[in-house]
């Protein structure tokens, strides 16, 4: 887990999940990673935010329907939601979006190409979900949308402490 970024102080590797309103699957993401990371007495080297590029429910906390669907499976959602800004990109050494919308309005806050770098999409974590190029937006679906995401947030967030186990 080398650290390579450039304002990372506090030594940790800190990973950042992206989706559009930051209240559905990036804080489902963020809650289960941080979930997994504690179980596997990770807590002192990785740590975990979630952000959204629409601001519009800042401050709010995850969705009732996800916070359900997650508490069903054993994961407290507590974050409240923020905007993703450009100084995130100094802040983080992993950052995370759901899909492809995502990469396009976060890439375009880079402050330089090289940080495009830190820039990864969830699905390259993934194992058992290879016919998925993106987490999709449970937002306007029924529970099973939300069941979906759960399942892929916890193939890949698995797949994520793989991946920083061998950096
Ligand atoms: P999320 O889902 O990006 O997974 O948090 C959404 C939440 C809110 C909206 C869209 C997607 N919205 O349009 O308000």
């Amino acid at each position: 887990m080398n650290n390579h970024n450039d304002l990372n102080i506090n030594n940790k590797y800190k990973v950042l999940f992206v989706c559009l309103g930051n209240i559905c699957r990036s804080p489902a993401a963020h809650g289960l990673m941080e979930h997994f990371v504690e179980q596997q007495g990770l807590q002192h080297f990785i740590e975990v935010d979630s952000a959204g590029t629409y601001g519009g429910h800042a401050g709010d906390l995850p969705d009732p329907r996800m916070r359900r669907a997650a508490a069903g499976r054993g994961y407290q959602l507590t974050h409240r939601a923020r905007r993703f800004r450009e100084e995130d990109y100094y802040n983080f050494d992993k950052i995370i979006v759901m899909d492809d919308m995502n990469y396009e309005d976060v890439s375009r806050l880079a402050p330089e190409r090289k940080y495009l770098d830190k820039l990864h999409r969830f699905v390259e974590f993934c194992t058992q979900h290879p016919d998925r190029s993106y987490v999709p937006d449970p937002y306007y679906e029924g529970r099973e949308g939300f069941e979906l995401v759960l399942d892929m947030l916890e193939d890949g967030c698995q797949g994520i402490i793989r991946a920083l186990n061998d950096e």
